[in-house]
């Protein structure tokens, strides 16, 4: 069988990290585009010339044509601006519509049947945007950001209790901005749920540092957000759609009336294979956490029509 193969738009951190994970894992052959001449192509050889070294055999191409994309089995979307100091996600909002745009227009023309994951931010409002704009059904456009936003929060839970990171299976829902919405009680840790863990009140410390996890990395870096925690999350949710696996992870997804939310991108978890999304996954959440939820799709909803589309 021939190999997979992705498409990662957009080179910068993001994108490159996400390649070079994808090449590394042996995952599948890689075609890196960037609008800037030279620098996908630069990344791309850098790459394979450490393939001896890291015992690789999949190809990494880099390129600035969009006739490259024909065949891609994902693509992946990373191209736009980052974030800067004090910048919120939805600061992006406009600059990033019209790069994402044009960049989903063309990939849908030469890989009509891709599933898109998308990373751009503002995260959801851009899912949305690219299946507007690609015309894809729902389910094969996902956008990439419970996952990080899970991973934080379970970092800092296993920072706080001294345990294996891998030993905290956490939740985050809604969208991939200052509402998301942890959920205490569906975050356990060897099985054991938080809230019988920790005090109340260090629980709120930890859901507040996830909510702000971006901004905290944005800080420090001064120039660029974050990119190896995001590059990991986006290539896990490309492994489970090549290699079908179905594996449930928190994604932004369009909702048909679960958790009473319809027409909206929304991060919630979704079990993902070769279709893209396979099933939403309804949890059993508190009214406190559904509110919250409802106020983070109406968040979105808000910055999706303030694009016009
Ligand atoms: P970056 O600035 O390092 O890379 C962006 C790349 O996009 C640059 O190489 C740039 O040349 C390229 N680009 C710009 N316009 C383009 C076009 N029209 N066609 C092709 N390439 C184009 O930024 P970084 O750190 O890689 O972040 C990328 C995006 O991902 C940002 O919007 C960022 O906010 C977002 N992000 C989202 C996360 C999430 O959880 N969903 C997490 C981390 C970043
Ligand atoms: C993050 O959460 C910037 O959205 C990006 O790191």
């Amino acid at each position: 069988m021939a190999n997979f193969k992705v498409t990662v738009v957009g080179a910068g951190f993001v994108g490159a990290t996400a390649a070079q994970r994808i090449v590394e894992k042996d995952l599948a052959d890689v075609v890196l585009i960037d609008i800037v001449e030279g620098l996908p192509q630069g990344k791309a050889l850098d790459m394979m010339e450490s393939a001896p070294v890291e015992g690789f055999s999949s190809k990494i191409i880099g390129t600035n044509s969009y006739q490259d994309v024909a065949g891609s089995d994902v693509i992946v979307i990373t191209a736009g601006l980052a974030r800067k100091p004090g910048m919120s996600r939805d600061g992006l909002l406009f600059k990033n519509a019209e790069i994402v745009g044009g960049i989903v227009t063309e990939c849908a023309q030469y890989a009509p049947n891709a599933i898109m994951v998308m990373v751009t931010n503002p995260l959801d409002v851009m899912t949305w945007l690219a299946q507007k704009k690609s015309e894809f059904p729902v389910e094969r456009v996902i956008g990439m950001a419970g996952e990080l936003d899970s991973s934080r929060y379970a970092y800092f839970i296993s920072e706080k209790l001294g345990c294996k990171p891998s030993d905290v299976k956490a939740t985050v829902l809604g969208g991939h901005g200052d509402q998301m919405v942890p959920v205490p009680e569906l975050t356990k840790v060897s099985g054991k749920p938080i809230t019988k863990l920790l005090i109340g009140a260090t629980i709120e410390a930890i859901n507040q540092r996830t909510r702000d996890g971006g901004a905290e990395i944005v800080k420090l870096l001064k120039t660029g957000s974050a990119y190896y925690a995001p590059s990991s999350s986006a290539v896990k949710m490309v492994r489970a759609i090549l290699q079908d696996t179905g594996e449930v992870i928190p994604a932004c997804v369009y909702l048909k009336g679960q958790y009473g939310l319809s027409d909206v991108y929304c991060g919630v978890p979704a079990a993902l294979g070769r279709q893209g999304v396979k099933k939403i996954l309804e949890i059993p959440v508190s009214d406190g956490e559904r509110k919250a939820l409802h106020a983070s799709a109406a968040d979105v909803r808000v910055n999706f029509a303030k694009l016009k589309i």
